[in-house]
């Protein structure tokens, strides 16, 4: 099966913004991570981060009959984006939203996602380990 992983704004930026709420490990450590876990469980994977709502957007749409699943963590852009509510829709894939951080004990105006309501499950406060809870979640919706 293949899977998207998307990374939203100043995720790219991990290891080195606020540590203290989302760890010292970097983004390429973030993607060997994932690429790792893929391999283990004969999946294949792809990940893409953008700081640009519309990239993300884009990305999305192109996922739209090659993809089984999509893991996205939107950053910042979970909690201000119908834009990228109506893509996910759009294309119907079975997606999971992904937070590092508990965004449900953090501050108020994180606790809307607007994407919420177009995945089948959010992990949240799992740090860089949720990526792969993830995947798994996929997996086992795939049944395969
Ligand atoms: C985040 C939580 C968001 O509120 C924040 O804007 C991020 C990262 C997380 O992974 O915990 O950029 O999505």
């Amino acid at each position: 099966m293949k899977i998207l992983v998307i990374n939203g704004p100043n995720l790219n930026m991990l290891g080195i913004r606020e540590p203290g709420i989302y760890g010292a490990e970097n983004y390429e450590a973030l993607c060997e991570k994932v690429r790792t876990y893929a391999r283990e469980k004969g999946m294949d994977v792809e990940l893409y981060q953008s700081n640009h709502e519309g990239d993300l957007v884009d990305r999305i749409q192109q996922a739209y009959g090659s993809t089984d699943g999509i893991v996205i963590n939107p950053g910042a852009y979970t909690h201000t984006s119908i834009a990228l509510l109506d893509a996910l829709k759009a294309v119907s894939i079975p997606a999971v939203e992904v937070h590092i951080s508990d965004v449900s004990s953090r501050e108020e105006f994180r606790q809307i996602s607007y994407i919420r309501a177009a995945c089948i499950a959010t992990i949240s406060g799992h740090g860089l380990n949720g990526y792969l809870e993830a995947m798994e979640q996929l997996r086992k919706e795939a049944g395969k």
